[in-house]
Formats: C-alpha cells, structure tokens, sequence
C-alpha cells in the first residue's frame, strides 16, 4: 500500500504498460509499431491530439518554432546554474517558462528540455549554447545543438527511437505527479517541474548514468560475476533492472537494443563497451534471479538508455535530462487528460501516530 501499488488512480487514453505480457502501447499503437518506425513529432500528435490537435508536420512546424523560443531563455542563464548538476539546471531553466493550458504553451515545454539540456552540457564545457534550427527534426536538432554539426542520419535516427521510446508509460512516478499538480489546476509548467523533480531520483529516471559507473567499475567482462555478488552481498540495487509493473522483460529495453544495433560501430557504438554491458547484463540477471527467487527481477529501459546516450554522445549527467526530453510529451498530454476530468487527486491517509490526549 505504501506505493500504491495496484491502485489505479486515473483512466488514460494515452498508454497502456503490461506488465505480464512486457508489452507497450501508446495511445493503440504497440511500442514494436512505433519506435523506430516513427518520429518524436509523430508519436506527439498522437499524445497531443486533444492538446494542440496537429498532423505529424504541423507538430515539426509548431515544435521547431517552439524550440526558438525556448532558446530566448538561454540567454538568461545564470552563470550561478552551471554550479548545479545538468538536472537541476534544467529544472531552473523551465521554472522560467509560463504556466499556461493552451496549446503554445504545451508545445513550448515540450520544445524546452531539447533546447536547454545541450545549453548547459556545453555551457558547462565553457563552450558557447548554440541555436536551434528551424528546419531540423527535433532529434537532429537536439544533437546538433549538443555537437555543433549536423549528426550521422543513424544517430538521429537513434535519439529519434529514444524519445519515441520514453514518451509516455503509464502512471510512472514522474507523469503521476504531473498529474497530482495539473489537477489543481496550478498549469501545464508546474505540473511538468513536478514531473522532472520525480524524475530525478534514483529509482525513476536517475539510473542511467549509474549504469554506467556501475560498466566502468566493473571493467573487464569476467570481472562482472565478482562485483555483481558484492554489491548484492552489501545489499545494493544493480541500476538497470527490476520494474515495478513489468514482471518480464521491459519492452523499452530491447527497442534500444535494437537501436543501438542499427547505430552500429560507424555511429558511435563501441563494441567493446556492448560486449562488457552484455558480460554484466547477463551475469546480472542470473544472480538476481537465484537471489530474489521470488521476485521477478528483470533489463528495465534504463540500461540500453545508458549505452545509447553514450554511444550519442551526451555526458552521464544528461541522460536525465534527455529522458525529460522525450517524457514530456507524456507529461503534457497527461495535464491535459488530468484536467478535463475536472476533478482534484486527493487521496486519503489512514492515520496511526499516537490519540489526541
Ligand atoms: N537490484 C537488486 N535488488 C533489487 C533490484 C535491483 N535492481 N530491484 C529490486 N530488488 C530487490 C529489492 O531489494 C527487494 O528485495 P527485498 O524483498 O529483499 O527487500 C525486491 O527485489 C523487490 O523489490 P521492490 O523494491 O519491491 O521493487 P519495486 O517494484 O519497489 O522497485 C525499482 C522497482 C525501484 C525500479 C527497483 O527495481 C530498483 O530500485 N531498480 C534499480 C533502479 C532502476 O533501475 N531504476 C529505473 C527503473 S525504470 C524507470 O523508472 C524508467
């Protein structure tokens, strides 16, 4: 009861997460259909089609003049920010944006995180943020904002899968809160910096990065089985697995396994990298299965993400950040669902501190 867990808080149009049968889908479509198929604009007017009502073109058009207008911001970043982590200065920088329930305004936080995420990773770098361009698609653009040149089509394509990919899950922690705080009617901008709060933890979209500590510390493949029985003998959770709907494999994990595969070595993948993540992968899933019998402990999104948004490119501290680029679509169209029920989330608590004397 503590996580809520089975408890079913709201009917959504938007995706449906089974977990028995580790399969996806959004808004009717399975997530097989989608990513790679599709584009990140695609899959937004689907989640989008009572926000902002527009074809796949209209949301490149709408999306792209969006992304200039969330670079504005930028100008007005406080060197200060740049002391935070790449997350909290995203979270400062869309603090910025208004707090409105129109479409301009959901197409604008949509646009933000892809416009602010590669400012401040090359802020940070002491390296000038660059301007988006109108003509891009919303990946593309995304990367060449980071790298400053146009990326390989199959790294585009690539960042292109992972947006489609992480758009929208269900009532996950983050789209939850989303939720909570557009039921209040306080706008789709707090809802979405409710959302990024959440998704910062650990045990939300704060593990790829230690996904990746966890490769570099491990090191070599046959180091893997050592280091894995030592973090579970002192009680740690191995980042990138276990879920708390899917009891399989995550559908998300092996639609990056695919993408990651068609990025090839040409794209940025390094195969040696794979072959350790897969040494882990493996050696992983066996001692947590022979450790928590009970407990079906599965890959999760999270560690495909962590080699995908390497093999692009984006430093650790960004994979957060990137997640809330391609989530806050399902966010937005969440505040969106939230609010035309009308209806405030409160839920109860059952007291059990001590009787008033
Ligand atoms: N490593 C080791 N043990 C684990 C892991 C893990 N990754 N995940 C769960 N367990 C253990 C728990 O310690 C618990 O053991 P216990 O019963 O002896 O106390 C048992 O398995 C059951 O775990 P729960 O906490 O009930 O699982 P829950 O559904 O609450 O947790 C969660 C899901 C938070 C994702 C968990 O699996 C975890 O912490 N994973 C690592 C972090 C991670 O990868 N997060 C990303 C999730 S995907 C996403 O949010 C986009």
């Amino acid at each position: 009861m503590s996580g809520l867990d089975d408890v079913i808080a709201a009917e959504t149009v938007l995706s449906e997460v089974d977990g028995a049968n580790g399969r996806l889908v959004i808004c009717g479509q399975s997530l097989d259909a989608l990513a790679g198929k599709t584009s990140y604009e695609g899959v937004l007017s689907l989640l989008l089609a009572e926000t902002v009502d527009l074809d796949a073109a209209g949301v490149r058009v709408a999306l792209a003049t969006a992304r200039l207008r969330a670079f504005e911001e930028v100008a007005h970043l406080d060197p200060a920010l740049l002391s935070l982590s790449i997350t909290e200065a995203l979270r400062a920088l869309m603090a910025r944006l208004p707090d409105g329930e129109d479409a301009e305004t959901a197409l604008l936080l949509i646009a933000a995180p892809a416009v602010f995420v590669p400012a401040v990773v090359r802020r940070k770098a002491g390296l000038g943020a660059l301007a988006p361009d109108v003509n891009a698609g919303h990946a593309t653009d995304m990367l060449t904002m980071l790298h400053g040149q146009v990326p390989y089509v199959e790294a585009a394509a690539a960042l292109d899968t992972y947006l489609v990919t992480v758009s929208d899950h269900g009532l996950n922690a983050s789209t939850f809160a989303a939720r909570v705080v557009a039921s209040t009617r306080a706008g789709y901008g707090s809802a979405v910096l409710a959302a990024l709060g959440a998704l910062k933890g650990p045990l939300h979209g704060g593990a790829p990065g230690p996904v990746l500590d966890m490769l570099d510390a491990v090191v070599r493949p046959e180091h893997a089985a050592d280091w894995i029985a030592g973090e579970l003998a002192r009680g740690e959770r191995l980042m990138g697995f276990g879920h708390r709907i899917y009891r399989v494999r995550d559908p998300r994990a092996d639609a990056l396994k695919s993408a990651l595969a068609r990025l090839g070595a040409g794209g940025g993948m390094d195969i040696t990298r794979l072959a350790l993540a897969e040494a882990v992968e493996t050696e992983a899933l066996k001692q947590l299965h022979a450790a928590k019998p009970g407990r079906v402990l599965e890959t999760n999104v999270e560690f495909f993400t962590a080699l995908l948004l390497e093999a692009l490119g984006f430093p650790r501290e960004a994979f957060t950040g990137v997640f809330a680029a391609g989530r806050v679509g399902g966010w937005v169209a969440h505040a969106h669902e939230q609010i035309a029920t009308g209806r405030l989330i409160r839920p109860q608590s059952r007291y059990i501190g001590p009787k008033a004397a």
